[in-house]
């Protein structure tokens, strides 16, 4: 590997150590005031504007959200926080794209007012796409339009039910008797991003604890859930998941999701599913009010999950994330996957599972986050 350049690093460090969960999470570590909780999170969350020193619009959003409305923002436009920031000083006017964001914003939710109801369906990446100059005037394309395989009329009559492609993936993994007989499993692989690979071990645990750990060369980098509470840590910083973090982790540490799925959302619905990495699929929408939806992307031969996509709610849209399952392989009569892709807008990694050990003993203070360190020392470089 070779050294990376001080000011690239410090650039890239923070959500490299962080992939394994949100990046949401590092950013506001490396955030000045945005303090970890030091009292249990039950207190009434602080306001945006009572935590950060700059706040003209998203005043009454919770603090929280603000780090992942600006990820939205960022993957939206397909930029860097920097494009909006100077390094070190977010509170700072100084760059006009950030002035013309925060117009942006009363904007958006204008649109949402006065066209639906307050409804959240115009979002910065309608018009932005990933750009930062929106598109206009429509665009000439020599290629085929691929045929619209769903007029829209509803009925997909060939489509099996839900309830048969959730039965079928238990099945296919080993049916809930054969799952049950597991209670923990211990992973030793490699986790690839940005063309370097590190060491990682991921611990599971009955019925919803989980840990991984990226052996990073500047210490360890941990993305833990001890069945309430999530958190992560590099070297001297602890940061605990918010309640949308919470939320996403709780699905990673599921340690019986082929089992629990079918009852983690009220409705489900079924929709043809894209080609992935050549398996046909069909796609199950977890849907529950008030919450955003789960996509499950089954084999239609094999009915294995092949893609899981989840959503964190941010006041200005949705942040994805998407995690591609293969390889799996038979371990002590279930089928388990030793190859997992986790991506988001602007970065990925893929973890390679090269032992597994299954039914050990892992002790419950593994998945326990460490004490709060002292308070992060003032950003060195400007
Ligand atoms: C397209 C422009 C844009 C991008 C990109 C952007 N932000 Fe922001 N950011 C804003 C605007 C506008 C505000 C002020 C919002 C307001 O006034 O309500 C803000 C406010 C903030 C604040 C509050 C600062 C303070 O103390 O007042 C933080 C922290 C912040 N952003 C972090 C980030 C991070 C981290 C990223 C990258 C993930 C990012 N921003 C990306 C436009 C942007
Ligand atoms: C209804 C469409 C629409 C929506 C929604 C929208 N924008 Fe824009 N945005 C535009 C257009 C059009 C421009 C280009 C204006 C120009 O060229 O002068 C633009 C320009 C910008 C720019 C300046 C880019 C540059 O040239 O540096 C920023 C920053 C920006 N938008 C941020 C946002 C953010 C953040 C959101 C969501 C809160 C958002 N926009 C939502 C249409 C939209």
């Amino acid at each position: 590997m070779k050294p990376p350049e001080t000011s690239h690093f410090s650039r890239k460090l923070p959500v490299i150590l962080f992939l394994s969960c949100c990046t949401a999470a590092c950013v506001a570590l490396s955030v000045p005031r945005s303090a970890r909780p030091q009292t249990p999170p039950e207190t009434t969350p602080k306001t945006a504007v009572q935590q950060f020193k700059n706040i003209e619009v998203l005043k009454d959003i919770s603090a929280e959200q603000l780090i992942p409305a600006m990820q939205f923002i960022s993957a939206s436009l397909g930029v860097e926080c920097e494009y909006c920031h100077v390094r070190g000083a977010f509170e700072k006017d100084d760059k006009k794209p950030k002035l013309m964001a925060r117009k942006m914003i009363t904007m958006m939710m204008a649109i949402n007012k006065d066209n639906f109801e307050g409804h959240r369906e115009v979002t910065c990446y309608s018009c932005h796409r990933g750009g930062t100059n929106p598109v206009a005037t429509p665009v000439i394309s020599l290629e085929e339009a691929a045929p619209a395989e769903n007029t829209g009329n509803g009925e997909n009559s060939a489509l099996p039910a839900a309830s048969q492609l959730l039965d079928k993936y238990l099945a296919a993994v080993g049916g809930a008797a054969g799952l049950q007989k597991i209670t923990s499993r211990e992973a030793k692989g490699t986790a690839t991003f940005s063309g370097q690979s590190v060491a990682v071990d991921v611990y599971a645990k009955a019925p919803d604890k989980r840990r991984s750990v990226m052996h990073l060369k500047d210490g360890d980098s941990v993305t833990a859930f001890d069945g309430q509470q999530g958190w992560l840590s590099v070297p001297a910083r602890v940061h605990m998941m918010s309640a949308a973090e919470n939320a996403a982790a709780r699905i990673d540490a599921d340690f019986y999701f082929p089992i629990d799925v079918k009852t983690m959302y009220e409705k489900f619905r079924v929709e043809p599913g894209d080609k992935i990495e050549g398996h046909e699929t069909y796609l199950v929408i977890g849907q529950t009010e008030g919450q955003p939806p789960l996509r499950l992307y089954f084999d239609t031969q094999t009915g294995l999950l092949v893609r899981l996509v989840r959503y964190a709610e941010t006041p200005l849209g949705r942040n994805p994330t998407q995690i591609d399952y293969a390889d799996y392989r038979e371990t002590d009569g279930i089928k388990v996957p030793f190859r997992w892709t986790l991506a988001r807008p602007g970065n990925h990694f893929t973890i390679q599972v090269a032992q597994l050990q299954q039914n050990v003993s892992i002790d419950d203070s593994k998945f326990a986050a460490p004490p709060t360190p002292p308070p992060p020392q003032k950003p060195s470089t400007p």
